[in-house]
């Protein structure tokens, strides 16, 4: 199924991505500032947030991964006089990588005792990331994507889709909690294409218990947010 029904059925619908990328700005905008505003000593919030991170994270990280080994190899093949562009994205989500580890490497220490020093110190590391990674997104939707529509098969399009199912959360919240972030801000072409992507059984679990749960934890999640 597409999000366009008037999309060509033999050419990647690049909106498909979009959908993704507005998933991971959005939670990577919230972050900071849900982070920075956990009080000292609240572990639980901790936690939840970081389980929450930690999603977010992992979504970046197969995303990337994805990219890096299944499309742009083809383009820099397909597209030469484009290599410099490609080596652009490599290079961007190597700095991004790097920004995530940041991250990583700080959000144990707050998890286990939500001191403030290190609650602080992983605020931080969310703020260098999320400009990196909004100027990588900005510049793959304004100059990669069209390349996509244009270079890569529609079977080379859908193979970092498998590849994130396969490598996912391994838990079926996680899994549910992942395809509430993608559902959120989508419109309901963007809604009914994602639905029709994911596996029937969790679909059907989607509608009878998912949604409501995914509403729930965000409203954990967002709580205090002043925005
Ligand atoms: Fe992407």
């Amino acid at each position: 199924m597409l999000i366009n029904p008037d999309s060509p059925v033999d050419k990647p619908e690049i909106q498909q991505m979009k959908v993704i990328h507005q998933a991971m700005r959005r939670e990577f905008d919230r972050l900071p500032g849900l982070v920075a505003g956990v009080p000292a000593a609240d572990t639980a919030r901790a936690r939840l947030l970081g389980e929450h991170l930690s999603l977010v994270l992992g979504l970046l990280h197969e995303h990337h991964e994805a990219e890096d080994e299944l499309l742009w190899p083809i383009l820099v093949e397909r597209v030469p006089y484009e290599r410099d562009l490609i080596a652009t994205m490599e290079k961007q989500h190597t700095a991004i990588a790097d920004a995530v580890a940041a991250v990583a490497a700080q959000l144990p220490a707050w998890t286990a005792e939500a001191d403030p020093a290190a609650r602080d110190r992983l605020a931080g590391a969310l703020r260098d990331l999320g400009p990196a990674l909004a100027e990588h997104l900005d510049l793959e939707e304004a100059d990669v994507l069209p390349l996509i529509h244009e270079h890569i098969t529609v079977a080379e399009w859908l193979a970092p889709q498998k590849h994130a199912m396969k490598n996912g959360p391994r838990t079926l919240s996680g899994k549910l909690t992942l395809a509430g972030m993608i559902l959120e801000d989508a419109t309901p072409g963007e809604r009914s294409w994602f639905l029709s992507e994911m596996p029937a059984p969790a679909r059907l679990l989607w509608r009878t218990t998912g949604a409501r749960r995914y509403d729930d934890h965000v409203r954990r999640v967002r709580a205090g947010a002043s925005r």
